[in-house]
């Protein structure tokens, strides 16, 4: 007699059962969040930026910088910073582990709140134009294409990419 070939059921978890984790309320960082925010950087990006290049931007009083904690430590930040009524986000990123459950919404909100209250009227930024989840979480809130960098951004494959530049009005 032949035995029926059995089928071993998919064991994936989920993405409906992944367990949100706690994030703490959206805070400043301060210039010993550095080797974190570097450590961070490095999980986002190809080229990522050394501890002390934070160590820069978190003592520049023209910076905004603001993380987000979970249990074990920095989970996300977003960084921007304001010249006169103008202000350009230069970076955010949330931990791999920790994405999709609304980090990057919240500390999108808070920062705008924070810029729109000293006075910033327009946001800049310059995102990848094939970051499909960084283009999804700015046009979802406001930022608008107002212009293409082509081949602005190197891959670490050596490929170029182009940039989206995008814009939202506070005012
Ligand atoms: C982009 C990034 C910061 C998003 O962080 P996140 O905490 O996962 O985002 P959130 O959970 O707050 O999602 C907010 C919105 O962003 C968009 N988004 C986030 N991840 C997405 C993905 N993988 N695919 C499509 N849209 C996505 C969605 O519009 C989402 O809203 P929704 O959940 O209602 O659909 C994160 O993916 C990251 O750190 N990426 C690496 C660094 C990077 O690319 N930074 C942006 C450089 S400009």
């Amino acid at each position: 007699m032949k035995i029926p070939e059995m089928k071993i059921p998919d064991l994936k978890i989920p993405e409906l059962l992944r367990r949100k984790p706690d994030f703490g309320l959206p805070r400043l960082l301060k210039v010993g969040d550095a080797a974190d925010c570097s450590a961070l950087h490095a999980t986002g990006f190809a080229h990522s930026w050394s501890a002390s290049e934070f160590e820069a931007l978190l003592s520049d009083p023209a910076c905004l910088s603001v993380g987000v904690d979970a249990k074990w430590g920095l989970a996300g930040y977003l960084m921007s910073r304001v010249a006169s009524d103008e202000a350009e986000v230069l970076t955010v990123v949330v931990a791999p582990a920790l994405r999709r459950f609304g980090c990057a919404q919240r500390l999108l909100l808070d920062h705008l709140s924070r810029l729109a209250a000293r006075g910033v009227a327009m946001v800049f930024l310059e995102v990848d134009a094939e970051n499909e989840a960084a283009l999804s979480l700015y046009r979802r809130n406001g930022f608008e294409e107002v212009g293409r960098r082509k081949a602005y951004y190197a891959r670490a494959d050596g490929a170029r990419a182009d940039a989206l530049v995008m814009r939202r009005n506070l005012g």
